[in-house]
C-alpha cells in the first residue's frame, strides 16, 4: 500500500521530532508539506528535512491535495481550530498533547473528526516508548501481581518557547505541559480504567517572575479498579530532561528511566555538542542519550498512526484519550484550588482555561 502523506503544522521543537520520526519509517509514511507563519521558518524546515512544499498559512497546507494526515505541532491554543479546519478539509489529524485547552474544544474536535470520517489521533508517545511498553507487557503478563501503584514523573528546567509560560496560550503550567503525559500514562498502563478522583498540589516555586503557571506539582489519581496513579511534574529541575516510571504490584515492581537510564555516564572537561534535551551544559558529568527519538517512541508512534490511516491497526491513542486527560487536568487544577479531592465525572462548563480552576476556585 502507498505511503501515508504527512503535512506538519509548526516548524520548531516538536515539528523536528515528528519530521525525524516520519523519516525513520519510510515504508509507512513520507513528509509532503509543512506550514508555519514565521517568515522563512517553513522554508528552512522544508529544506532541512527534504519536504517539497512549505506554506506560511496552514489553511494552504490543508488545501494541498497531497496531504492526507496532518501533525499539529503548534501551541496548545491552536490545536482545536486547526483540528476542526483539518477535519473539514478531509485530512486525518495527529494532535500533540495536550489535546486542547477546554473540554468544549475536546468535544468539538472529536465531533468534527467523526462527522468528517477522519481519524483524530492523540500524540502520547509514552504509549510507544520501548521501556514503558516493556514494563506494560510484563505487568499485563502478571509479572507484578495486582498492580496497585503507578508513578510517572516528567521534569526539566522549563520550556524553551515563551508561549508555554503564558497561561493564556498554554492553559496552565507544568501540569498542562508535562502532567498530561503522566495522566495518560497511568491510565493506559492500568488498562484504561475509569478515573474516580483526583487530588493535586500545585505551586509556583521558582519561576514566579516569568509565569502565573504552576512550575511544581504532585497529582494523585484514584482509579475505579482501586489502583493509584501518581504524577510528578516540574519545570524546576536543571540538568536535562528526566522521564521515569515506577510500578508496584503485590508480586513485584519495576523501574524505568527513559533518558538517564539509557545514557552514557560521561565526564568531559571540554564539553561536546549535545547531551540531552534541555541540558544547559555538556561539561563535567553528563548523561548523553543516543537514539533519543526512538527511546521516546516517536517513530513507533507515527508508524502506528500511519498504519491506522491505512486501516492496518486500530488507534490506541485517539481524541477520546485526549478528552480523558483533559477532564483529569480540569480536576487536578480544581483540586489544587479547593484543597481537596475532586471526584469524576467533572465537566464544569464555560471554563476558559484549566488553570482558572486553581486560581479562581
Ligand atoms: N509529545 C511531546 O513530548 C511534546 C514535546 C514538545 C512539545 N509538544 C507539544 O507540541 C506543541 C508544540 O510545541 P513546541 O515545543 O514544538 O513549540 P515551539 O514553540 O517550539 O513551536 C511551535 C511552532 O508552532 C508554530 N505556529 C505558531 N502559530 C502557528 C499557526 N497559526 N500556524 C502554524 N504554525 C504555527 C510556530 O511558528 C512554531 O513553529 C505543543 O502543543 C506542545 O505541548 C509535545
Amino acid at each position: 500500500m502507498s505511503k501515508v502523506r504527512v503535512g506538519i503544522v509548526g516548524s520548531r521543537f516538536q515539528a523536528d521530532c515528528i519530521a525525524g520520526a516520519v523519516k525513520a519509517i519510510p515504508e509507512e509514511a513520507e513528509l509532503v508539506a509543512v506550514a508555519s507563519p514565521t517568515t522563512g521558518h517553513a522554508a528552512d524546515f522544508a529544506k532541512r528535512h527534504g519536504i517539497p512544499n512549505a506554506y506560511s498559512d496552514y489553511h494552504d497546507l490543508l488545501r494541498d491535495p497531497k496531504v492526507e494526515l496532518i501533525s499539529i505541532t503548534a501551541p496548545n491554543r491552536l490545536h482545536a481550530q486547526v483540528t476542526i479546519d483539518a477535519a473539514k478539509a478531509g485530512k486525518h489529524v495527529v494532535c500533540e498533547k495536550p489535546l486542547c485547552i477546554t473540554l468544549e474544544e475536546a468535544d468539538a474536535m472529536i465531533d468534527a473528526c467523526a462527522k468528517a470520517g477522519v481519524l483524530l489521533l492523540y500524540a502520547e508517545e509514552l504509549f510507544f516508548a520501548p521501556k514503558y511498553v516493556k514494563a506494560k507487557q510484563m505487568a499485563d503478563e502478571g509479572a507484578f501481581g495486582r498492580v496497585h501503584l503507578v508513578k510517572q514523573g516528567e521534569k526539566h528546567s522549563g520550556p524553551h518557547s515563551p508561549w508555554f509560560w503564558d497561561v493564556e496560550q498554554s492553559g496552565g503550567g507544568a501540569v498542562m505541559d508535562l502532567g498530561c503525559h503522566g495522566i495518560a500514562f497511568c491510565w493506559w498502563f492500568l488498562g484504561k480504567p475509569k478515573v474516580k478522583s483526583v487530588y493535586s498540589h500545585m505551586a509556583t516555586q521558582v519561576h514566579g517572575d516569568r509565569t502565573q503557571g504552576e512550575d511544581e506539582a504532585i497529582t494523585i489519581i484514584e482509579f475505579e479498579n482501586g489502583a493509584t496513579g501518581m504524577v510528578e511534574s516540574s519545570w524546576n529541575r536543571p540538568g536535562g530532561m528526566d522521564d521515569c516510571i515506577e510500578v508496584f504490584g503485590d508480586k513485584g515492581q519495576t523501574y524505568a528511566d527513559v533518558l538517564m537510564g539509557n545514557a552514557l555516564p560521561t565526564y568531559s572537561e571540554v564539553g561536546f555538542g549535545y547531551a540531552v534535551e534541555k541540558a544547559a551544559t555538556t561539561k563535567g558529568w553528563t548523561y548523553p542519550v543516543f537514539e533519543e527519538h526512538w527511546n521516546y517512541g516517536f517513530p513507533q508512534e507515527m508508524r502506528h498512526f500511519a498504519r491506522c490511516v491505512r486501516g492496518k491497526e486500530t488507534p490506541i491513542a485517539d481524541g477520546e484519550t485526549g478528552r480523558v486527560v483533559q477532564e483529569v487536568l480540569y480536576a487536578a487544577y480544581a483540586s489544587a484550588g479547593q484543597g481537596r479531592k475532586v471526584t469524576l465525572p467533572f465537566r464544569p462548563k464555560g471554563v476558559k482555561k484549566p488553570i482558572d480552576l486553581w486560581k479562581h476556585p
